[in-house]
């Protein structure tokens, strides 16, 4: 399951909103409730393909295990014999945290031996990563040409209330942007621009456009 917990820590290194977290539980569950086996699998901040100990998954762990009430066993690598080993020693109902997928090159890369790494892990692929589907990484977009794929309970929450409002909005319809990165939100801008009677804008990327305008943003 490719779920999106790069999540924000604080200064101890603890997990300071679980929200991401929070809205992955139902795939979880649903899964751990069937009897698969759920490995789990995201990136955790911009390594940039090595690692990195603040980028480690075991926070992330940590708070998955008190929210599901249960163990989750975080394993220190997410291609290979290190995962490998430990999924043959699961039971039906398990859940598994793998490391950051991002101390990986090939995962930015997209790469095809990195995808089918990933792939011959599991029988099926589940994607629930929404805050990451507009990357084609190797996590993402690679491993699903190898696996039956299929959507999460959070990815389709997500595409329904957001299709639903993009074909028939009720009017007025405002949106509401902010976070801190503006370089990709620039196209779902441009987009919303056209269906939209008006967006604002908030968070660090406000800062981005005011200075365009030519306010001294300090
Ligand atoms: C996010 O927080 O925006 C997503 O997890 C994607 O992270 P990224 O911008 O580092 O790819």
């Amino acid at each position: 399951v490719r779920v999106d917990f790069n999540v924000p820590l604080d200064k101890n290194g603890r997990v300071a909103d679980d929200t991401r977290i929070i809205e992955a539980l139902p795939t979880i569950n649903y899964l751990a409730e069937h009897s698969a086996k759920v490995i789990l699998l995201s990136h955790l901040g911009r390594p940039k393909g090595h690692i990195d100990e603040k980028y480690r998954m075991d926070p992330v762990g940590q708070k998955l295990s008190e929210l599901l009430g249960r163990e989750v066993t975080k394993v220190d690598d997410c291609v290979g014999d290190v995962p490998r080993e430990a999924i043959g020693r699961m039971q039906g109902g398990d859940v598994i945290l793998l490391e950051n997928v991002r101390f990986h090159p090939e995962e930015e890369k997209n790469g095809e031996k990195f995808s089918r790494q990933l792939a011959e892990l599991a029988d099926i692929y589940v994607n629930d990563a929404f805050g990451t589907a507009h990357r084609a990484h190797a996590s993402t977009a690679g491993v699903s040409e190898f696996l039956p794929a299929v959507a999460g309970f959070l990815m389709e929450k997500e595409l329904d209330i957001l299709g639903r409002l993009l074909v028939h909005p009720e009017r007025p319809f405002v949106a509401i942007m902010g976070g801190a990165k503006v370089k990709d939100k620039i196209a779902v801008v441009s987009n919303l621009l056209d269906k939209v009677d008006t967006v604002i804008l908030g968070g660090g990327m406000s800062n981005t456009f005011l200075q365009a305008q030519g306010y001294d943003v300090g």
